[in-house]
């Protein structure tokens, strides 16, 4: 199934959903894919690019990969980019940055100049949008983008800050937006844009729980264009979208 977006040229990529009994091997088996993604990007180039998911989920994966990777990798050579942030200070528990620093970036010493947050703090969100794409720009080139993006799914079936109808979700052209929204509290966030995540490598997403159950269903059995529509369902990437989901979301 092509879950690229509607009218998108993505490459018709093959539906590879993994469902795993317990969110414990779950994320064994995310973190061992992405601990794969990214040795054979840094097999092929001196630096590799993971993107990292906002929200709570992503905490487990990231101790995972701590427990059991912290010397599967030279991580030092992994750079670090945000899918999302919300505005907020660095210190702020609504931090993306501030979950991924102490549960990822602190445990396995990943160095500053390797990883690059969104400008949460700026006033002019839509100035550090901007800057933040320039940034982007500057490190991928014309070429490609991430190694590996990760996604989490909210049960209205957003990814990042692109929720169901909202402005940002209909851009094409840039790669980071400031979005201010009710969907999900903080209100103002930045964010990648379908077309910056249609230039990974590989995207994969890691969700789980009875309450995405209705959304993943949706998103992987679309039964009308509303469905087609919704966020999840319309993120692309240049080689492969993985799946690691639960039994709860995926019975
Ligand atoms: C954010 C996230 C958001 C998240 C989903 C799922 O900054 O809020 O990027 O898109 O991935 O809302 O959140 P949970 O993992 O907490 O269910």
């Amino acid at each position: 199934m092509n879950t690229g977006s509607m009218g998108n040229a993505g490459p018709k990529l093959p539906r590879d959903v993994r469902v795993h009994v317990n969110v414990d091997e779950q994320c064994a088996a995310a973190a061992r894919f992405v601990v794969g993604e990214l040795a054979s990007a840094l097999a092929r180039a001196p630096r590799a690019s993971f993107a990292l998911a906002g929200g709570s989920t992503p905490k487990r994966l990231f101790e995972r990969l701590v427990k059991e990777h912290a010397r599967a990798l030279d991580w030092s050579r992994v750079h670090c980019f945000f899918g999302d942030e919300r505005c907020v200070p660095f210190d702020s528990p609504d931090s993306n940055f501030r979950a991924a620093n102490e549960s990822l970036f602190e445990p396995l010493a990943i160095p500053r100049a390797s990883i690059h947050p969104m400008p949460a703090e700026a006033l002019d969100h839509d100035a550090a949008a901007r800057e933040h794409e320039r940034e982007l720009r500057a490190f991928f080139g014309a070429s490609e983008m991430f190694d590996v993006a990760m996604l989490g799914m909210g049960e209205d079936g957003h990814v990042a800050s692109l929720f169901p109808g909202e402005p940002a979700l209909a851009e094409r052209e840039r790669w980071v937006v400031h979005v201010e929204t009710r969907a999900k509290p903080p209100p103002h966030r930045l964010t990648l844009t379908l077309p910056a995540f249609a230039r990974s490598r590989t995207v994969f997403f890691l969700l789980g729980g009875e309450s995405k159950r209705d959304a993943l269903h949706r998103v992987l059995e679309p039964r009308d264009d509303a469905d087609r529509a919704l966020p999840a369902a319309r993120v692309t990437a240049r080689e492969r979208i993985v799946w690691f989901v639960d039994r709860a979301a995926h019975p």
